[in-house]
């Protein structure tokens, strides 16, 4: 039973909606609990993830409140990292809809997944300096992969606030919406890759996010698509006409 998430599951996918509104949803322990739960679920049966916020705000950061009493123990244990990193990991896509602040973990959180659309109040931020710590959950080598180097510093080291216009020139997110409509928006993003074969869709993700080894990692998740029975049933409805 989630305090922190409403988790609705579906056959092909699972939506998540951070709800601690009160504190911005900022990300507690007992959401980050949550949030493995879910992880668990989607490890055991693959599907995919959208993730959002209640209340107008992605989320907030990490809990202020926690962070405050942690020590250099909390840190090495990798409390947002690792959850984030396993969110990362996921077999299938994940996608963040963002409408309002997405800022420090809440940003790291984003980053993290595969995908991101955003609201015209969007707001991608890291201000954990001016806290005195490090955005140390994804944002120091995440955000560089997603947007380069130069925007990346801005950001981590100048405190620059990315607002939704800034994400989308900058590729950080797919597309802008209309908060009424992000998640029709979200959801239908999901529905085009819903239609992909899920195996591929994984292996897909697998390779583009492997570290190394391209190009035999790319070679041995073909082999094993080219002996599917999925690929053929797709390729034979596309000789016969049968375009999806
Ligand atoms: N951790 C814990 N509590 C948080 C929080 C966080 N990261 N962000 C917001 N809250 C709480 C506030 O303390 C406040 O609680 P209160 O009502 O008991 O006083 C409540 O959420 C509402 O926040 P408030 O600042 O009044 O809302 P706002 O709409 O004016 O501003 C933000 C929204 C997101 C701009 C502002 O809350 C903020 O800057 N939060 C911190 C962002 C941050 O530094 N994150 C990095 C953390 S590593």
């Amino acid at each position: 039973m989630s305090t922190t998430l409403r988790v609705e599951e579906h056959d092909d996918r699972v939506v998540v909606t951070l709800s601690r509104p009160e504190a911005r949803n900022a990300i507690n322990a007992a959401m980050v609990r949550e949030l493995h739960d879910v992880c668990a679920a989607l490890e055991e049966r693959p599907r995919l993830l959208l993730l959002t916020g209640d209340g107008g705000t992605f989320a907030a950061g990490a809990d202020i409140g926690e962070l405050r009493e942690r020590g250099r123990d909390q840190a090495l244990q990798g409390i947002n990292s690792r959850l984030f990193d396993r969110i990362a990991r996921l077999p299938l896509p994940t996608l963040a809809a963002v409408d309002g602040y997405a800022l420090g973990g809440g940003a790291e959180l984003a980053y993290a997944c595969d995908l991101r659309l955003a609201s015209p109040a969007a707001v991608f931020g890291n201000p954990e300096p001016g806290l005195g710590i490090l955005a140390a959950a994804g944002a120091c080598w995440r955000l560089r992969d997603l947007v380069g180097a130069s925007v990346a510093k801005q950001v981590l080291l100048a405190g620059k606030r990315l607002d939704a216009e800034d994400a989308l020139r900058l590729g950080l997110v797919a597309e802008i919406a209309p908060a009424g409509e992000l998640l029709k928006r979200a959801h239908a993003l999901l529905d085009r890759m819903a239609r992909s074969g899920p195996l591929a869709l994984r292996l897909t993700k697998l390779v583009a996010d492997a570290p190394g080894g391209h190009p035999v990692t790319d070679d041995l998740a073909q082999a094993i698509l080219f002996e599917s029975a999925d690929k053929r049933a797709r390729m034979d409805a596309f000789l016969s006409g049968g375009r999806s």
